[in-house]
């Protein structure tokens, strides 16, 4: 499972969050209180995945490096690629070409947050066989906001529609998605859509064809929440405040992550809390070293 390689897409326009992202890219702005990007990080890194493409416009690119360093900070490997104009999902697989050729590949969108166990498990699953692709599918009450899924009877997937006027089912497709190597030949056959992107769904509708798509349903216990309008990012930050609040524990560290998984011990994390440990952030990374049971 190790080879696999991460992709964060954190370019786009944000246009339905201006005058938000009118100076800063949407993927910075704080759920509560973390840049939006830990979280889908932090999803990446529970999974076990530790060699990360991350995907920018080219003028914010600084930021993000300035946020999120060259990885080893974390026992990763993170690299930073430019996207020149958002014109579409599935060309972050042309811009990140040398960077996941021979590898299985997750992407996962920058504005995307998961929440629950049960994705892990699933996502596990799904990287114990890489041959094709996975997609999950997440009930929601506007599906026609998103990339939708249609089962038949027997729960086989038998139909991708991006954004459908007439929804033929409440299934979304979130953003977080597994693929083979084969990928990249396949974002290569695309052609930009009306709105003149190269569709991820197109990608998966080709995995559909060629009998080669895994679509698994995320059971009911998982959060799943998108960040890109102005009431889901007050709602994804109320989300978390909620959750950290009642449990005392963070959601989206991947400090916290890193440590768990053991991609960084109890020195390093020691070394990336204290100088905020002035802060709220800082304290529960300290407090954790010793605490053994403090993320389970
Ligand atoms: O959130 C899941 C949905 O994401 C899927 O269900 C849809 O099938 C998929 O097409 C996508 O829907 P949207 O069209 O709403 O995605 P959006 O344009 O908001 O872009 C998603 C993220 O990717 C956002 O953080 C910006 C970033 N992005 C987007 C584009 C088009 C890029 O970095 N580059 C791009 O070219």
């Amino acid at each position: 499972m190790s080879s696999w390689k991460g992709i964060i897409l954190a370019g786009g326009s944000g246009t339905r969050l201006a005058p938000l992202t009118t100076a800063i890219s949407k993927q910075l702005l704080p759920v509560y209180d973390k840049p939006m990007i830990y979280y889908p990080l932090s999803t990446l890194l529970q999974i076990g995945i530790r060699e990360v493409a991350i995907i920018t416009t080219p003028d914010q690119q600084p930021l993000f490096k300035k946020l999120l360093s060259d990885g080893s900070q974390l026992g990763c490997h993170f690299e930073f690629f430019s996207q020149e104009k958002p014109a579409g999902l599935a060309e972050a697989f042309l811009i990140t070409e040398e960077f996941i050729k021979g590898s299985p590949t997750c992407l996962i969108l920058g504005d995307n947050i998961f929440y629950g166990n049960g994705l892990v498990d699933l996502a596990k699953e799904a990287m114990s066989s890489p041959a094709g692709a996975t997609v999950f599918g997440y009930r929601v009450n506007d599906p026609e906001r998103y990339g939708v899924v249609e089962f038949d009877k027997e729960n086989r997937a038998v139909s991708i529609e991006e954004k459908p006027e007439l929804p033929k089912s409440s299934y979304a497709i979130p953003g977080l998605y597994f693929y083979d190597e084969k990928v990249i030949q396949i974002a290569k056959s695309l052609t930009p859509s009306k709105r003149g992107e190269l569709e991820i769904t197109d990608v998966n509708k080709i995995y559909l064809a060629e009998g080669n798509l895994k679509v698994k349903v995320i059971e009911r216990g998982v959060a799943w929440l998108d960040a890109g309008t102005f009431k889901s990012l007050l709602q994804a930050g109320s989300f978390i405040h909620a959750v950290q609040e009642r449990q005392g524990l963070m959601v989206g560290s991947p400090e916290e992550t890193a440590w768990t998984n053991k991609f960084i011990n109890d020195e390093q994390l020691k070394k990336l809390a204290e100088p905020h440990n002035k802060n709220a952030y800082g304290r529960y990374l300290l407090n954790l070293v010793g605490k053994k049971d403090a993320t389970h």
